[in-house]
């Protein structure tokens, strides 16, 4: 049965295409994920009852775009696509560079193959990101705007579609949006292509029906971005929470999460023989709280290790948990945020085998545009494989560790940098799995959920 954050939910459709919510203290706040409990998603009645376009209509009836853009500054909101940078700069940036057209994308690609996060925010309240994306591309003078999703994801796609046709029919997007004289049209856009699609600079080409591999920056997209014109890229949980900054203030949304990291984001929680689910989590909480969420271990069984960010993600230590869950510790710990996946990694894990696992996808995703990053990490790659084999000569992690230093040192996209973590992190904290004097373990008898 799904649990759901205080009493009386009722229950949601679980099947290929839900993930189950995770309970959730009753203390926490509730940014993203408040309305999710509707009984159908995509009722916009029911939504607006529950709150959906007040922040729209606070925007655009009391605020006027310079003052959405302090308000989105002054609430200290960053970027929930992994790298944390203010979203009141990027605002600010896309709404001052001269042109003639300027266009909103969210990015609802979700590269992460294991995390559900932002389609189940897509799939429970589509109408907080088309609000955000409203309100967003009405700040920085934007007309058109974009949700890019997989185009795989047949459900995302229709819940999308369904709920941007009901707002349009009720004069929340389209033209002259709630009698503003500002025109927002506003499409669902189906991407095909592999993990470095969800890269915004990747994702900018594809929506212009382009081959893509990452971009040199600056510039930055928000100077010049799709068609060249000034374009706001935010993951759809930055923007999920806009409408909720707007209408109860950018003060209330810095009484949650941390000073320098206010608000909540999405989790994806695994743990083997326990919960696979997303939660709602305040920015700040310390790992271990993150992982009470995911329940117990079966009997017997301990955690190893507990793999933070996704497939380029930072393998921690059991000792490690009382990190806070928020970009800068995480960074200094040799984990990130990433696509909000928090895996436990249990006693029976061979983790230089986990490692091999996560060095081959990131080698196997590069673009191949930038040779440190096409050879380099292949070459990571290759080193665990020998240690996996037995294969491993005591020079080889010393190489290891100067191989991963000059790939980070190189990087042209973030890729890079974060596909050496894996290893790194693998080293830094189990130091003796990596010991190539070691014999290799046997495999583990069943995979992590
Ligand atoms: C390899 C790679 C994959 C990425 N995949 C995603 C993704 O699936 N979704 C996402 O929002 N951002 C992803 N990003 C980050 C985006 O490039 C970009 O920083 C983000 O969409 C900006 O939104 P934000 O300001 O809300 O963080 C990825 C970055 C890299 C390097
Ligand atoms: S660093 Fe890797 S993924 Fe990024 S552009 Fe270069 S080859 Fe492509």
């Amino acid at each position: 049965m799904p649990r759901w954050t205080g009493a009386g939910a009722p229950a949601l459709r679980r099947g290929p295409d839900m993930t189950e919510i995770l309970k959730t203290p009753a203390r926490w706040p509730t940014i993203l994920l408040g309305r999710a409990r509707a009984k159908d998603p995509r009722d916009l009645d029911e939504a607006v009852a529950a709150g959906a376009f007040a922040g729209l209509r606070r925007a655009i009836r009391d605020l006027g775009p310079t003052a959405v853009i302090a308000t989105i500054a002054d609430s200290g909101l960053r970027g929930r696509g992994g790298a944390g940078f203010p979203a009141g700069e990027k605002w600010r940036t896309a709404a001052s560079t001269d042109a003639d057209r300027r266009y909103v994308v969210a990015n609802g690609y979700g590269a992460d193959p294991a995390s559900h996060t932002d389609r189940t925010l897509m799939l429970l309240d589509p109408f907080s990101v088309i609000e955000g994306t409203a309100i967003a591309a009405y700040a920085i003078g934007a007309n058109e705007a974009f949700i890019a999703v997989r185009a795989e994801d047949a459900d995302v796609i229709a819940s999308l579609s369904a709920a941007i046709g009901a707002a349009t029919d009720a004069g929340f997007v389209g033209e002259d949006v709630s009698g503003s004289g500002h025109d927002i049209h506003m499409t669902v856009r189906p991407v095909q292509g592999a993990y470095m699609l969800g890269e915004e600079t990747v994702l900018l080409k594809a929506l212009e029906g382009k081959r893509g591999q990452p971009e040199q920056r600056p510039p930055h997209p928000a100077e010049s971005g799709l068609f060249d014109r000034p374009t706001l890229v935010h993951n759809v949980q930055t923007l999920a929470a806009v409408p909720w900054i707007v209408s109860e203030g950018a003060s209330a949304f810095r009484a949650t999460g941390t000073t320098g990291s206010p608000g909540t984001v999405l989790v994806q929680v695994r743990t083997p023989g326990g919960e696979n689910g997303v939660a709602e989590v305040p920015l700040g909480t310390p790992l271990r709280e993150v992982l009470g969420l995911g329940g117990e271990l079966p009997a017997g069984r301990s955690i190893k290790a507990v793999l933070i960010g996704g497939p380029s993600g930072g393998l921690l230590p059991p000792d490690a948990l009382d990190t806070p869950y928020d970009f800068e510790p995480l960074r200094a710990a040799g984990a990130h945020l990433g696509s909000g996946s928090v895996v436990v990694v249990d006693d029976r894990t061979d983790l230089l085998e986990l490692v091999g696992v996560l060095t081959r996808f990131c080698s196997n995703e590069a673009c191949g545009k930038s040779i440190p990053c096409r050879i380099g990490v292949k070459r990571l790659a290759e080193i665990v494989a020998r240690r996996e084999d037995g294969l491993l000569r005591p020079v080889d992690m010393e190489l290891a560790t100067d191989l991963a230093t000059d790939i980070v040192a190189s990087a042209l996209c973030d890729h890079e940098r974060l596909a050496t973590l894996p290893l790194t992190s693998g080293m830094r904290y189990f130091g003796s799995d990596f010991d190539p004097a070691r014999r290799p373990q046997p495999a583990s008898t069943e995979a992590p959920r």
